[in-house]
């Protein structure tokens, strides 16, 4: 039976993960900051301390390959320095960390996932669903691009260890148990379809189970190696996706819309990010043979709201 420790695995993406894991036969460890205990056949948690440098080094021992999400939520607070900072150590440090007992301890591991993030890419200017950016575009000079630079450079000597290393840089991910849906479900509720800005800017997404899929695809694919989008090959226009989710939701709704000013005010520097359009292209992946199972948003939330 093949171990695979998850860092985040308590996360969002980590607990589906976990799950497809385990369903697949896989040994599951997580990787967390907490104790935490579980009676679930074939799961169990690991510590770390990533400030004090500390890791179970058991863990490492028995994995066979790791997954690694962890990290400071990105949207879970407003943009103060602090939290600018945290969410930045919170991944070079665990990136850092990983890298150092890797290189130290004699281990097995011969597969290594890291999530990443479209933040590397800058908006794009002509607001175009066709041509999205691919993985070989340079990083945006932004607080977002630079984040993921320094987050991608601090695991990338594990592809020099004889160790498979996969980065992913995940686009918005949509979950019916949080994350960016349940934001834009908020409004629903009220019946209200509530557009950001002017509604053009491209959002690249992807379904979770498509992005749990393609962490097991890029697992089990030996040929797999390197940097790859991890978006549905349909990005959508931010008003296309709030009409689908109203639909969805209501068979009468109100279209409205939040102007730029005002999203400044409530959110503050992170408004940059909700009202940038970026369009990312996941031709990489799928024609290393990833096949979607939500390629457009409108299959993507039948699923999630039914
Ligand atoms: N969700 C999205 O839309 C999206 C999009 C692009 C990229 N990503 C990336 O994918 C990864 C997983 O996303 P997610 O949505 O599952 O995130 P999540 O729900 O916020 O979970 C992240 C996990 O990271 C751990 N963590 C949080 N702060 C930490 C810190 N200071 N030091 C070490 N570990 C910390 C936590 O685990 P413990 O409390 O158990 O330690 C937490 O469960 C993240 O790196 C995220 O940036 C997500």
């Amino acid at each position: 039976m093949q171990t695979v420790l998850i860092t985040g695995g308590t996360g969002m993406i980590g607990r589906s993960l976990t799950t497809m894991f385990l369903e697949k036969g896989y040994q599951v460890i997580v990787l967390t900051r907490k104790q935490k205990r579980t009676h679930r056949k074939n799961l169990s948690f690991a510590k770390w301390d990533i400030d004090k440098g500390e890791i179970d080094l058991e863990a490492v021992n028995k994995a066979d390959m790791i997954v690694h999400l962890a990290g400071e939520g990105v949207a879970d607070k407003r943009w103060t320095v602090k939290r600018k900072q945290a969410i930045v150590d919170s991944r070079v440090q665990s990136g850092n960390l990983l890298v150092k007992v890797l290189s130290e301890n004699k281990n097995k591991v011969k597969t290594f996932i890291s999530a990443s993030a479209i933040g590397w890419y800058g908006p794009d200017t002509i607001n175009s669903l066709k041509d999205g950016f691919a993985e070989t575009d340079p990083a945006d000079n932004s607080y977002l691009g630079n984040t993921c630079q320094q987050w991608e450079q601090s695991t990338a000597t594990i592809g020099k260890m004889g160790i498979r290393l996969v980065t992913l840089r995940i686009g918005i991910v949509f979950n019916n148990k949080g994350g960016a849906l349940a934001e834009f479900l908020k409004p629903a509720k009220f019946g209200l379809a509530t557009i950001l800005g002017n509604g053009k800017q491209i959002v690249s997404w992807i379904h979770y189970k498509d992005l749990c899929r393609m962490i097991v695809f890029a697992i089990e694919t030996p040929a797999i190696q390197g940097t790859y989008n991890a978006v549905a090959p349909q990005p959508v226009t931010n008003k296309k996706l709030v009409l689908t989710i109203a639909k969805n939701k209501y068979p009468i709704y109100f279209p409205s819309f939040v102007p730029a000013f005002l999203l400044k005010i409530i959110l503050g520097e992170m408004s940059v990010e909700v009202l940038k359009s970026v369009n990312i292209s996941a031709q990489k992946i799928q024609v290393a043979g990833f096949l979607f199972d939500y390629p457009t948003v409108e299959e993507a939330l039948i699923d999630l709201m039914k």
